[in-house]
């Protein structure tokens, strides 16, 4: 078994082809698109947000059609995808009073908003409580304590939500798995107890509109829906026959996955672990029946069901392209350069596997495998998982008998494959594609090592290509120092 992912098949209709051995975006030549804006450059398909868009409006409100759909905005908050998603009938999550801002000024209304977020800054509870936000989901009882105070001083009722810990594991790895008393999130049903009677004692300034659960990010096992359906229906009734008014919604936060390759067949030679995180069955359709439905079927039409998918909604509208800059041999491979690392796509630095393509050479059959790096000036910023490995090499030096656990150990520690099959030709100047980088790349792009950020085009229906989001230039570098 080698750790590569197959190159093979990339191609998706519609969206990702090829033509004259060059990558096409939509019909948009990505090698092209370098040329006009630079690189490293990300691109962004509004076919694809719009299709992502109605695929999840369609399915649950077919089911539920009382069901708002709050896109996460800190999986990209940028002003034009935000636009798009208004414009398709999207409600927003936000996470913060700066997503909150620039919420507003995308268009979307208090109203449309719901916000999380585990340690609330008084200003940013003035702020959404003063606007009118349609919930504040609550994540601790010293939380609720300070709501309590903002609204009182405001002389305004605030609309919260509680956040139960349904303590259910779910979710592609560790430090994202947001469901259990193990992490840091939401509050337990005793903590839950405390904070009703506290609402209900204090009715001029605290109304319970609703139920939160979050439980992880990239869940593409659907038995964990199951379970958090199942345990939801089970506490809603139990809250509701507390309340002297109906509960208005239950909010089953996001988490749902997306597919990080063309195909199942791109992963027929990994080892299991990499394709579980990677490769889903989990779509909207199925979400709709598995966790929507039987919600739905338990609590009637009546109650209003949220949903705050994040990554499914933008991860498979974008491409990140990015050019080598060098090139060495080592250990019998190659080893190519990118002038993308973890500075501009951070998931990199989680471990996370993006499906990477030579758009200069899209259709070349002749492979290798080669290793891939990014510019920063640390080892971790490489395309496969060098302290992974590092560590299992460690472990077995030092605990010789661990070696007939390698395969445990790696499972565990090594979160990417090792190599990357390009094509032969493959040489400096290339532009490189990264796919499925839509989510949480904008947002968490740094200028560490004195870099720029990179610059984002959005393919859209009607003028072609647009840029939206400048390159970052030096004098960037500059904005928030004083001397
Ligand atoms: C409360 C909450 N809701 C929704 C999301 C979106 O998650 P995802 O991008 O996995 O859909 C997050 C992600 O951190 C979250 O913390």
């Amino acid at each position: 078994m080698t750790d590569v992912v197959s190159l093979y098949p990339w191609k998706r209709p519609q969206h990702l082809d090829s033509a004259h051995n060059r990558l096409l975006i939509d019909g948009v030549d990505a090698v092209e698109l370098v040329e006009r804006h630079g690189s490293p450059l990300f691109v962004y398909s509004e076919s694809r947000l719009r299709e992502n868009a109605w695929d999840i409006l369609g399915n649950f409100r077919r089911v539920h059609a009382n069901t708002r759909v709050c896109f996460a905005s800190k999986a990209c908050a940028n002003l034009a995808v935000l636009k798009v998603f208004k414009d398709c009938g999207l409600d927003l999550e936000v996470n913060s009073g700066g997503e909150f801002y620039k919420a507003q000024i995308a268009g979307f209304a208090p109203a449309q908003m719901v916000f999380n977020g585990v340690a609330k800054q008084v200003h940013e509870l003035r702020e959404v409580i003063g606007a009118g936000i349609k919930a504040i989901n609550v994540d601790s009882l010293s939380e609720l304590t300070r709501i309590l105070a903002v609204a009182t001083e405001l002389g305004r009722q605030a609309r919260v939500s509680l956040r139960i810990i349904p303590e259910i594991q779910g979710g592609a790895a560790a430090g994202w798995q947001t469901g259990t008393s193990a992490s840091k999130f939401g509050m337990t049903a005793a903590e839950q107890s405390q904070a009703i009677e506290l609402i209900l004692a204090q009715p001029e300034a605290l109304k319970l509109v609703g139920v939160h659960a979050h439980i992880g990010t990239q869940i593409t096992d659907i038995a964990v829906y199951q379970a958090e359906a199942q345990f939801l229906i089970d506490y809603v009734r139990q809250v509701a026959e507390r309340l002297p008014y109906p509960l208005e919604h239950l909010n089953l936060g996001g988490g749902f996955p997306k597919n990080y390759s063309s195909a199942e067949a791109n992963f027929d030679s990994v080892a299991p672990h990499y394709r579980s995180n990677y490769r889903t069955q989990v779509d909207f359709a199925q979400l709709a029946e598995q966790l929507i439905k039987p919600v739905s079927q338990a609590l009637g039409e009546q109650i209003e069901l949220i949903v705050e998918p994040g990554r499914s909604m933008v991860s498979d509208a974008a491409i990140l392209l990015t050019r080598i800059e060098a090139h060495k041999q080592r250990q019998g491979r190659p080893v190519f350069y990118l002038d993308a690392g973890y500075s501009v796509l951070f998931d990199l630095y989680n471990g996370w596997y993006f499906h990477m393509l030579n758009a200069s050479r899209a259709e070349d059959r002749d492979t290798h495998l080669c290793r891939m790096a990014g510019p920063l000036c640390d080892s971790s910023d490489t395309y496969y998982d060098i302290e992974g490995e590092g560590a299992v090499a460690d472990l077995i030096a030092e605990e010789p008998k661990l070696a007939e656990h390698r395969a445990v150990l790696e499972r565990v520690l090594v979160h990417q494959p090792n190599l990357r099959e390009l094509p032969a030709a493959t040489a400096l100047g290339d532009v490189i594609a990264l796919l499925d980088v839509g989510a949480y790349a904008l947002e968490m792009m740094s200028q560490y090592c004195g870099r720029q950020s990179a610059a984002a085009v959005l393919v859209d229906l009607q003028q072609g290509s647009r840029l939206i989001r400048r390159r970052g230039e030096y004098r960037d570098l500059l904005a928030h120092d004083l001397d």
